[in-house]
Order: C-alpha cells, then structure tokens, then sequence
C-alpha cells in the first residue's frame, strides 16, 4: 500500500482512494476484468429517449464520456450518427474496436498523453485520454452527448472540473442526456457516486437547464451484494440556456 492513507481496500481486494479514483485505478481495474459496468445490451434509457436527444435530426456528432467499451457507440453508428468517446483506458478502446470488428489506426494525440483510435469503415473516433486533459481543439462541438456511469464516476471532488469541460463541449443547441443513480455512499464507498438533481444544478445550473426525464428502481443482485438498501436510475437532459461570458475557457 502506498503512504497515502486514504486508500482503501476496495471489493475486488485492491487499494483505492474511492474518493480520487485515478485513471491509473480504473486501468487495474480493465487489467483485471473488474468490468462489472459494462452491459452487453444497448441501455434502456438511451433507447426509450433517444427522440429527446435528436428531434428528429440526422447524421449528428455524439459525445460519450468515459465511454469504456459501450456497445450503445455502435447502435448510434447504426443510427447514421458519428461518434467521439474519450476513454482513460487503452484496453477500454481496443476492445469495443475488436469486439466490433472494426480496423482502426492509432496515432499519438497532440496536445497530451493520450492515443486516437480511428475507425476505418465508421464516423468513430475513440480518445484514449483522461478525461481532465481533453480541449474542445481537440475533439470540437457536439450535437449530443450520452453520458452513463460517466458524471457518477468522476471523484466528487472533480465534478466542477468536470462539468465544465462538457460545457464547453456543448454546441448552443446540444442535448445531454445524463444518466445517473441515487445511493447511499456511505453503506457502499463507490463509484458509482451517488448524485441528486440539486448536484446537477450545482455544476450545470449557470449555464444549462435541467430538466429531469425518467426514474426507476435499478436495484439488482449486484447492487445489493454492495450492501446497499436503494438504487435508483435518474436520467436528466441537459440544454445550454446562457452563452459563458466572453474570455471563459467554457466560450463557443
Ligand atoms: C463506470 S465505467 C462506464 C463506462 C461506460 N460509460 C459504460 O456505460 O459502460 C467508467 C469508465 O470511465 C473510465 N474513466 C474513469 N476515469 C476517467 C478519466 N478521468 N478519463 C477518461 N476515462 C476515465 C474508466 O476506465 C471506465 O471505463
């Protein structure tokens, strides 16, 4: 263990700070197939409200966040839309690219640490980056953004950093569609980390407003094997209502 007391044992036997989850834990975690997140089906909630997101329009840029190897990339493929991802984890890319056959080539980013996977027959493109050092030079403006297990993942303490680079990410008409879950984290230390519609206010609230979509119970065996007695499924959509002022590092 390191000097650095606030690292824990987490449930796979492996110390963390479930506070300050670092790219680094999340790496051990691909490394160990600790990939417990990763569903194998398109999510419910991006299917059911797809429509709240496109309005009807086509060939639009989507943005996923902390993107792991999420089969729903290839369903918005599907749908006609191109696709970015930015994902801390090389072993994250590389599978969603193999398991979807897909060629890619790989090429070092620029302006940071990071590799650029490109599809060779898709609108996809995967940054393998964390997600702190991502420019809107780098990866532009989006239509959408789809953000699942991403915002719920982010230490706590980063999610003002965080929020502002998605901002900054948002064209003035984009629509985010926020997928995040309220629990107890103080029966189950996390991530995920729990997060309500007033945390969301908080860190969009300035410049976004928030409008909350769907509920559900999603608690499952794995929840509860968490030792935790509620989980609930929130979906939020998110739309700029305020141009940041002008000098902001979130300006379009
Ligand atoms: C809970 S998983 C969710 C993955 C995906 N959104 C899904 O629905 O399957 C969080 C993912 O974010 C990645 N990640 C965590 N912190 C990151 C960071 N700072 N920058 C980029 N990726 C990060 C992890 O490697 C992991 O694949």
């Amino acid at each position: 263990m390191s000097g650095d007391t606030k690292r824990l044992l987490n449930r796979f036997g492996d110390y963390e700070d479930p506070t300050n989850m670092s790219v680094d834990d999340w790496k051990k975690r691909w490394d160990k197939e600790q990939t417990e997140f990763h569903l194998p089906k398109v999510h419910p909630m991006l299917e059911k409200h797809l429509g709240a997101l496109v309005q009807g329009r086509s060939k639009l840029r989507f943005f996923i966040p902390l993107c792991g190897k999420s089969v729903d990339m290839r369903w918005l493929l599907e749908q006609g839309h191109g696709v970015v991802g930015c994902e801390g984890v090389d072993k994250g890319c590389q599978e969603f690219l193999q398991e979807n056959k897909m060629k890619y080539t790989a090429s070092p980013m620029k302006s940071c640490e990071g590799t650029v996977y490109r599809s060779q027959c898709s609108p996809l493109t995967l940054y393998r980056c964390d997600v702190f050092d991502l420019r809107r030079e780098d990866v532009g403006q989006f239509d959408c953004i789809w953000d699942r297990g991403s915002f719920v993942a982010i230490p706590v303490s980063k999610r003002k950093r965080y929020a502002d680079i998605i901002v900054s990410l948002m064209k003035p008409d984009c629509r985010y569609l926020l997928d995040c879950f309220l629990l107890n984290n103080e029966q189950f230390a996390g991530p995920p980390f729990s997060c309500t519609e007033n945390d969301i206010n908080t860190f969009y609230g300035s410049y976004c407003a928030v409008k909350k979509l769907d509920e559900k119970d999603a608690m499952t065996d794995l929840q509860r094997g968490w030792g935790i007695s509620y989980f609930t499924d929130q979906v939020f959509l998110i739309r700029m209502k305020k141009r940041p002022h002008v000098g902001s590092s979130l300006i379009w």
